[in-house]
């Protein structure tokens, strides 16, 4: 670490990031806090917020945040240090000077890149000379013309085995340095150094500036193994904390809402050549996790595109797993599969880019992945399996560390269940009535959400306590619920204003507390909150019966118009639940519901 938190927090007191803020986004004054449209992802209203006071900003829409620091890497694409020295600069904080050791490896590496970017115009000059001619016939039989070899950089490295090392050896690049580049190996058995890589078509691999660190080279022969060869992991280059197309997929991410993390070099290719700019791939290993902090840091839900076949099922299951403890409020995946046999380079060449569009939209959410790989093809007859399938959605479950997520997977997957079973094995009446309070329509707090008691919960509540407490307060309940769940659905926009207040809710009637959850992801999501098209969303997801109650049902409380002020609504039944769920005699008694 090269600055003291001390020096850090100095720069960030004398920073106005209010100010460095507005000269990217126009901002409105409400009370302490400055409002703005998101520049992260696509919004019309506002739900970023800036304070001077914290020092932080924040979207309650796709959750980007942040200090100074990082506002300046994530708009400017500046690395932290090149952050620090700027707002240093702009705030006359004096930073300590490097030591010479520092100073020597950042000139190493400084040469370094120098001589990877020489590699790679050569690569590019080979592949238009006379003996470039196999690898141009190869690109081109792949459906790349001129414009995508020059896009991509695409290049050949000559047979010899000793074509680049004579190269770099005239502009006087050591011996050493190519190895450290990563670009020869070094001399073995008798052998001498050759280049690391010959007869290949190549691939420069940028990093997140765009400057090239290491290359992926593809064999021309359709059987050779290894069909790919990346470049050994050096002082550039880390395979796992890069994505090819990385600089260029950023910022069209930004623009486009979503990222696509297809499985390979001509997956990008074919992706952004068809109008996907936001397309990464990673390099030569499975997706890690450093890389889906990556893909994080550019979009709410990255969709993975991976193949139809079981290895890309499997690829799939293994990336789900992979997120489930880095998973908060805003932080998903989705997973795009193609036909069985096809990669979207090769199904973009036979279908277009409309049908890869279309099976862009309809990627999976991760939870319902997951359900997928718990359930499908799989016999739930007997108890003892489906108490099995119940014990394994739990173990996913406790892999998620947010505690806000992990209850939704819970709830989520209690609803799944529950709805999955019902028709098969119905719920015995006296069940129904011990777990329900009193009675009511089917499908409404029935065994799945059967209660859970609480740290801090009288344990020994009985049944029949349970019964007579929801009796006392479930009919003037559900109606607040019913009240908030039409207003929610009237000005869904308030998810946007009051996003944190609407997520720390929670609805005792499923239905309505889905809708809920449903409107916070869409919000997330960063969809614009507009009436109609929410409406449309909500019945597409199987919430028709919900809306209509709504539609047919007059104004509750008779005291405002429904269209008149629906946050001074929203705050009031907000508070009115808020003590509903808390009296005073029983403290959290209520979360006997949950
Ligand atoms: P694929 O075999 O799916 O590659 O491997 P592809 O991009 O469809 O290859 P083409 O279409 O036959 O050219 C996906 C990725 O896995 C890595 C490469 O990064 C490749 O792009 N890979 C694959 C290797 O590193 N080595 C290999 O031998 C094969
Ligand atoms: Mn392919």
């Amino acid at each position: 670490m090269r600055y003291g938190e001390g020096l850090l927090e100095e720069i960030r007191r004398r920073t106005d990031l209010v100010a460095l803020v507005a000269r990217r986004v126009k901002l409105v004054r409400k009370g302490r806090v400055m409002w703005g449209c998101c520049p992260f992802h696509a919004e019309k209203s506002p739900s970023f917020k800036v304070e001077n006071e914290r020092r932080l900003y924040k979207c309650f829409g796709c959750g980007a945040g942040g200090d100074a620091f990082k506002w300046l890497m994530e708009t400017e694409g500046l690395t932290f240090p090149e952050a620090v020295g700027k707002l240093a600069g702009e705030a006359g904080v004096e930073l300590p000077q490097w030591s010479p050791d520092d100073e020597a490896r950042e000139q190493k590496k400084k040469s370094l890149y120098e001589i990877v970017e020489l590699a790679a115009a050569f690569y590019e000059a080979q592949l238009r000379e006379a003996n470039g001619r196999e690898a141009r016939d190869y690109i081109k039989g792949r459906g790349l013309d001129g414009a995508a070899a020059k896009q991509f950089r695409l290049g050949y490295a000559p047979s010899s085995g000793h074509a680049l090392i004579a190269h770099l050896t005239s502009h006087n690049i050591t011996q050493d340095d190519m190895i450290s580049a990563g670009l020869a190996r070094p001399a073995e058995d008798g052998r001498p150094m050759r280049d690391f890589f010959f007869n290949r078509v190549m691939f420069p691999i940028g990093d997140g500036r765009g400057r090239i660190i290491a290359f992926g080279g593809r064999a021309l022969e359709a059987d050779a193994k290894p069909k790919y060869i990346n470049s050994s992991e050096n002082t550039l280059f880390s395979k796992g904390f890069n994505l090819y197309n990385f600089a260029t997929a950023r910022a069209a991410a930004i623009k486009a809402g979503t990222i696509i993390l297809a499985e390979g070099y001509m997956d990008v290719i074919a992706l952004v050549r068809a109008g996907f700019a936001h397309a990464v791939a990673p390099l030569g290993t499975a997706l890690t996790e450093d890389q889906l902090q990556l893909l994080w840091r550019t979009a709410p839900e990255p969709i993975l595109a991976f193949d139809g076949d079981t290895a890309g099922q499997k690829a799939a299951h293994r990336a789900a797993h992979l997120a489930l403890p880095h998973l908060k409020a805003g932080h998903s995946l989705r997973f795009a599969f193609l036909p069985s046999g096809e990669d979207p380079d090769s199904f973009i060449a036979q279908s277009g880019a409309h049908a890869m569009q279309k099976l862009l939209d309809e990627a999976l959410p991760l939870f319902d992945l997951l359900w997928r790989g718990e359930t499908e093809g799989k016999d739930f007859s007997t108890p003892e399996r489906r108490a099995g399938l119940e014990h394994s959605l739990r173990e996913l479950t406790s892999q998620i560390t947010d505690a806000k997520v992990a209850e939704y997977y819970r709830r989520g997957f209690d609803e799944k269940v529950f709805e999955s079973f019902k028709k098969r094995q119905p719920t015995p009446p006296q069940a129904r009535q011990t777990y329900g309070g009193p009675p009511r329509r089917a499908g409404k707090f029935t065994s799945a959400f059967r209660p859970r008691p609480q740290p801090g919960t009288p344990e020994a509540v009985s049944p029949a306590v349970r019964a007579s407490l929801l009796a006392r307060q479930g009919g003037a309940r559900r109606v607040k619920e019913m009240e908030l769940g039409a207003l929610l659905v009237e000005a869904p926009d308030i998810a946007l204003t009051h996003a944190e207040m609407l997520a720390e809710l929670r609805l005792f009637d499923p239905s309505l507390d889905r809708l809920r959850h449903e409107l916070l992801n869409l919000a997330a999501s960063g969809s614009s909150l507009e009436k109609a098209g929410v409406q449309t969303h909500f019945a597409r997801l199987g919430m028709a019966d919900l809306l209509a109650q709504f539609a047919g049902r007059p104004n509750s409380s008779g005291e405002t118009a429904p269209e008149h002020d629906p946050e001074a609504r929203f705050l009031r039944a907000v508070r009115d639940l808020r003590e509903m769920a808390d009296p005073p005699s029983h403290r959290a008694a209520p979360e006997i519901y949950r």
